[in-house]
């Protein structure tokens, strides 16, 4: 297997970031090195020109109060001047950061799970990986991560971004790599004794490599089928039906939940992403859904960080509804789930074992997902 290069002064351009951040990076160094040696400059020049010279006579400070209009120019140039280069500097940084903070719709998805002091990875197929991330060139990858202990920040130089990783909530991380190779994954955020060794490579690989190293997979199933299973052994669907139009009235039905807002008891809602499902899970007390009790137990304890992200796979795949604004109450999601009865067709989007779900997008890595 190939290794990812020991040393380099600048990391290879292996993202469809990277030549942006470069350029703004040499624009930021180019300006910063300008401005130093001309100040540097004038600081000795000006210094020399307007020394002391003894047939002056004897030093005499001059009042110097000129408020002409020459000073007034001088003064608004360099104001503008230097006003004009910050705002470039802000608005290239700004759409950068825009860029890298908003993973296109049809992102693959990959999960991971850092914790001291090691990556844990875990492909939707089932596949999954320690401090090694495989991944298809010219897809867009979104990765959902979460943390085991302290902050980590998953760091991929090569691709030119990097997010911070965070107990007790989800972050995301995209890229889409353009060049074939291996590449460095770096922990960069001080996380403990071994925060350097906590390392890993990136290997970009084309698509029909990507899905063969995928079919040497687990045989554990996918992240959804496992998160079905761990559903069922934890009991989760004794209480929620995980059907449509199964409404026992004691909890909210799953079907179709993610993506929409759910109203909550106190008059608020909020939207139904992972940070919601996994509060729910841990802390269920905390945001009770309107029309229901407090009756649910906490999971705290007896589930992994990496079970929970199946759960949260399975919920999805439950029928997602992405971007909708639409308030859902427990009803509402029932009505907006059964309204779709054409997605019955593609039956084999259907998780296992719930035959009326609506179908989740299909998410084969032969067919970007269609949201
Ligand atoms: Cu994990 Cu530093």
């Amino acid at each position: 297997m190939m290794e990812a290069k020991s040393f380099q002064l600048f990391p290879d351009q292996a993202s469809t970031f990277a030549s942006n951040v470069d350029g703004l990076y040499a624009f930021l160094v180019l300006i910063s090195a300008f401005f130093s040696l001309l100040i540097a400059f004038l600081v000795v020049y000006l210094a020399v020109k307007y020394r002391h010279r003894p047939e002056n006579g004897p030093p005499v400070a001059h009042a110097t109060n000129d408020h002409g209009p020459g000073s007034m120019i001088l003064e608004i140039v360099w104001t503008v001047i230097p006003l004009g280069l910050s705002m470039i500097m802000f608005a290239w940084g700004v759409s950068i950061y825009f860029t890298e903070s908003r993973p296109p719709a049809d992102s693959m998805e990959i999960y991971v799970t850092g914790k001291q002091w090691m990556w844990k990875i875990q492909h939707m197929e089932g596949a999954r990986e320690i401090n090694e991330l495989h991944i298809p060139i010219d897809r867009d990858v979104k990765l959902t991560m979460t943390s085991e202990d302290v902050i980590h920040d998953f760091y991929v130089p090569a691709f030119r971004t990097k997010s911070d990783v965070l107990p007790g909530k989800y972050t995301t991380e995209w890229f889409r790599a353009t060049k074939l190779g291996a590449y460095h994954i770096f922990c960069a955020e001080y996380c403990g004794t071994k925060h350097s060794g906590m390392i890993g490579t990136v290997y970009v690989m084309t698509q029909s490599d990507y899905n063969a190293w995928l079919g040497a997979g687990s045989g554990e199933g996918s992240m959804a089928e496992q998160g079905e299973s761990l559903f069922n052994q934890l009991g989760c669907g004794n209480c929620h039906p995980s059907v449509v139009n199964n409404q026992n009235g004691r909890c909210p039905n799953l079907v179709g939940l993610f993506g929409t807002r759910v109203q909550i008891k106190d008059g608020s809602n909020v939207r139904a992403d992972e940070s919601y499902i996994r509060e729910s899970v841990l802390y269920p007390q905390s945001k009770i859904v309107a029309g229901y009790d407090d009756i649910m137990p906490t999971f705290k304890g007896l589930i992994s960080e990496d079970g929970m992200l199946k759960l949260i796979e399975y919920i999805k795949s439950m029928g997602a509804k992405h971007g909708t604004m639409s308030t859902a109450t427990p009803s509402a999601v029932e009505t907006s789930a059964t309204a779709q009865p054409s997605t019955h067709a593609q039956g084999k989007t259907a998780p296992r074992g719930v035959p009326g779900a609506p179908a989740a997008p299909q998410r084969t890595i032969q067919q970007p997902r269609v949201q």
